[in-house]
């Protein structure tokens, strides 16, 4: 299709005890948790190699964009290691304090599978998470699907306009 860049979206709990609810952050690395990749299977050597290179599976310079277009917009952004987990369940506790343990700053159920195809054919990646929550057992409650809904609700106004700020800035850049 001629892609050249991507910009993923997701809702993630927060693992990083500096977020809070509503706050956007960029990917800036992942942990593959889910068991799962996309690549398994016959390679098709048009689309890239066999074993692809993930050390720059989130773009510095789309990062830098998108810093750029929230100080426009007054806002900043902070960056994290995201890790995805297949999911349907959110994670007990105990798997909040590991996965904290291992790096993780911040866990959801997506964008990897996407990142990782992307990066696989040479698209730039840019993706932001709106920390919907924070993660299993931080908060002394349990987790709310509707919480997620109402935070996603809230900031939808601000990330909407954080898109259109940084989307000109990606496609000049890749144009
Ligand atoms: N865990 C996993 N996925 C999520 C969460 C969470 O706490 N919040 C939103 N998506």
């Amino acid at each position: 299709m001629g892609l050249r860049a991507l910009i993923i979206t997701n809702a993630a709990g927060g693992i990083n005890t500096e977020y809070r609810p509503g706050a956007l952050v960029l990917i800036r690395d992942h942990i593959n948790l889910q068991g799962q990749i996309p690549l398994v299977g016959p390679n098709d050597e048009r689309f890239g190699p066999r074993f692809p290179d993930l050390t720059r599976c989130y773009s510095k310079s789309l990062r830098a964009i998108a810093h750029s277009a929230a100080k426009e917009l007054g806002s900043n952004l902070a960056e994290g290691t995201y890790v995805a987990m297949l999911g349907p369940n959110y994670e007990t506790p105990a798997e909040i304090r590991y996965l904290r343990s291992i790096g993780a700053d911040l866990v959801g159920m997506s964008t990897v599978p996407e990142a990782i195809a992307a990066a696989h054919m040479g698209i730039k990646v840019l993706a932001i998470s709106c920390v919907t929550n924070m993660a299993a057992g931080i908060l002394d409650t349990r987790l709310r699907q509707e919480e997620v809904f109402e935070t996603t609700e809230r900031v939808r106004n601000q990330f909407a306009a954080l898109l259109r700020a940084v989307i000109p800035g990606v496609a000049a850049h890749v144009a």
